[in-house]
């Protein structure tokens, strides 16, 4: 096994083998940065009655090595999405006098103990970094009321009532529980059931969080997010996410131990603020216990849709993740809004390839035309001239492309992925994403990144992002930097080719190098 498969994704994480979907229990502790996910371990298709807790460990959250999975499913139900926690004051009573430990907090889903209540919350805990788990024996915590949807609870310490704050998805809204111990946990509010054109999938996936405001520790807000399904809304005439099916929404307001209050109330679907205008980015929830001082939030999602997760064309896994990224909360003239970039950890394994300054580009030339990659960073400035669009041409062959560009008299970045390699899986696949990018002057930064079958694409330092997979040939790797209807000028452009991080040995290294042509 070497990572080496069609499609496999070089510096992203996906399972060796078998599905995957949401992160979950993301944590750092000891040293580690925990990554469980949704995981069949036994299929390429997920089974929701057997799902488990998938894990990967990583010091760097760049290089990930996958353990066994860390939960799995029993009488209690499957084991859907949550997260994890440091009870540091060992408020939970599980790690006697050894001082802390991981809790991790969970859906049960189709459990056979209590029938009627097919989604439960559950609890277990782990002495020994995550290797090893033991649920807790007063499992369930906390059942569900009328509803059945009622999962992926998100859970922090919230210091200043200190007391566990659960955020829990539950079918059209989010809601917030209160624990001083983790196993009882008190109906604190809800949020979201009156929020306007949210409702055509169920809600799933939240996460609340508080951040700095432009990068001020003494100036906080809290961020709600959560993730909107592809069907079972209660209101099916509701807006999709700007790519359709499943995509994910943020808010930003305050919150006191017990209620979160939008600062920007949702009247109209124009105050929505998505979080990524590409199809494949869902169930993004940030890591917990991150170490101390930094102020950093990081997260990272599961590149995939709903509408077609199960059909993608990969045959010994199915499903990847996004590369972490940070966030972060900065004022505009509209107001707060959420920015993501890729953690800097990835500045490691670059190397470059070219750079370019201060060239015009006009139409049907390609100063790109030798360049050949298939897993790269491509960072560019450009000053809008009087071409009306313009941009990058990746994963580039005779009869397929991915186009990622910008068009300067709708003002909007786009990834067009009709022609980027297999597209029949899924009617919808084959389509152009659009994100709005007003620009403050007359430039435009767009930063892109390219992997075996994916693309992320940051518009003006993370202001905007498509993530999109792709399924291009492994030939495919031509690149095009292209003009139309008028010149662009490109005021510095810097190509890195991005390594592996699946560590190989040399030998296996240069094979692969020499199969793919180089
Ligand atoms: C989101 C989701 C969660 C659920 C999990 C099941 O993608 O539907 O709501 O816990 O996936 O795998």
């Amino acid at each position: 096994m070497n990572y080496l498969e069609k499609f496999r994704p070089q510096y992203h994480y996906s399972p060796e083998r078998n599905w995957m979907n949401d992160p979950n229990g993301m944590v750092y502790y000891e040293g580690e940065y925990h990554l469980f996910y949704q995981h069949t371990p036994f299929a390429t298709q997920p089974d929701f009655q057997r799902m488990h807790w998938g894990h990967a460990v990583s010091s760097d959250l760049v290089y990930w090595e996958e353990l066994p999975p860390a939960l799995p499913p029993g009488e209690d139900g499957a084991i859907f999405s949550g997260s994890a926690v440091v009870d540091k004051h060992n408020t939970s009573g599980f790690f006697d006098e050894e001082g802390s430990g991981l809790v991790a907090i969970y859906t049960n889903n189709d459990n056979k103990v209590q029938a009627d209540k097919p989604q439960v919350q559950s609890i277990a805990y782990s002495k020994d970094n995550g290797r090893t788990w033991t649920k807790y024996g007063g499992n369930p915590v906390l059942f569900p009321g009328t509803t059945i949807d009622f999962r992926d609870p998100k859970v922090f310490w919230h210091e200043e009532t200190s007391k566990w704050i659960m955020s829990l998805a539950v079918q059209d809204r989010i809601e917030f529980y209160t624990s001083s111990n983790l196993k009882e946990w008190t109906f604190a509010s809800a949020f979201g059931a009156d929020a306007v054109g949210t409702h055509r999938g169920i809600y799933e996936c939240p996460d609340l969080f508080s951040i700095n405001v432009d990068g001020d520790p003494n100036k906080k807000k809290w961020v709600l997010i959560l993730s909107v399904g592809d069907c079972n809304g209660v209101n099916p005439n509701d807006p999709e996410p700007p790519a359709g099916g499943s995509g994910m929404l943020y808010f930003v307001g305050g919150f006191d131990g017990k209620t979160f209050i939008s600062d920007e109330p949702v009247d109209s679907i124009d105050d929505l603020k998505w979080i990524d205008f590409g199809s494949d980015f869902y169930a993004a929830v940030t890591w917990s216990n991150m170490p101390e001082g930094a102020g950093r939030r990081l997260w990272l999602g599961w590149m995939n849709n709903w509408r077609y997760a199960g059909l993608l064309p990969t045959s010994q896994w199915r499903g990847s993740m996004s590369m972490p990224r940070e966030l972060k909360l900065k004022t505009y003239p509209e107001g707060l809004r959420l920015v993501q970039e890729p953690i800097k950890e990835f500045n490691g394994i670059r190397s470059t390839l070219a750079t370019l300054e201060n060239v015009t580009i006009e139409p049907d030339m390609n100063p790109l035309v030798d360049i050949t990659v298939d897993k790269a960073e491509l960072i560019a400035e450009f000053e809008i001239g009087t071409a009306t669009e313009f941009g990058f041409k990746v994963r580039k062959s005779a009869d397929e492309e991915t186009v990622i560009g910008f068009d300067s008299i709708e003002m909007e970045l786009f990834v067009d992925r009709t022609n980027s390699g297999i597209t029949n899986f899924h009617p919808d696949f084959a389509a152009k994403h659009r994100a709005p990018l007003d620009l403050s002057g007359n430039r435009v930064r767009i930063s892109i990144y390219i992997d075996w079958s994916s693309i992320e694409v940051f518009g003006d330092d993370g202001t905007v992002v498509i993530s999109d997979t792709i399924f291009p040939a492994p030939e495919s790797n031509g690149l095009e930097l292209y003009a139309v209807g008028g010149h662009i000028k490109l005021v510095s452009l810097h190509i890195n080719e991005m390594e592996s991080i699946w560590r190989m040995s040399d030998k296996v290294k240069e094979e692969a190098h020499a199969d793919r042509g180089h």
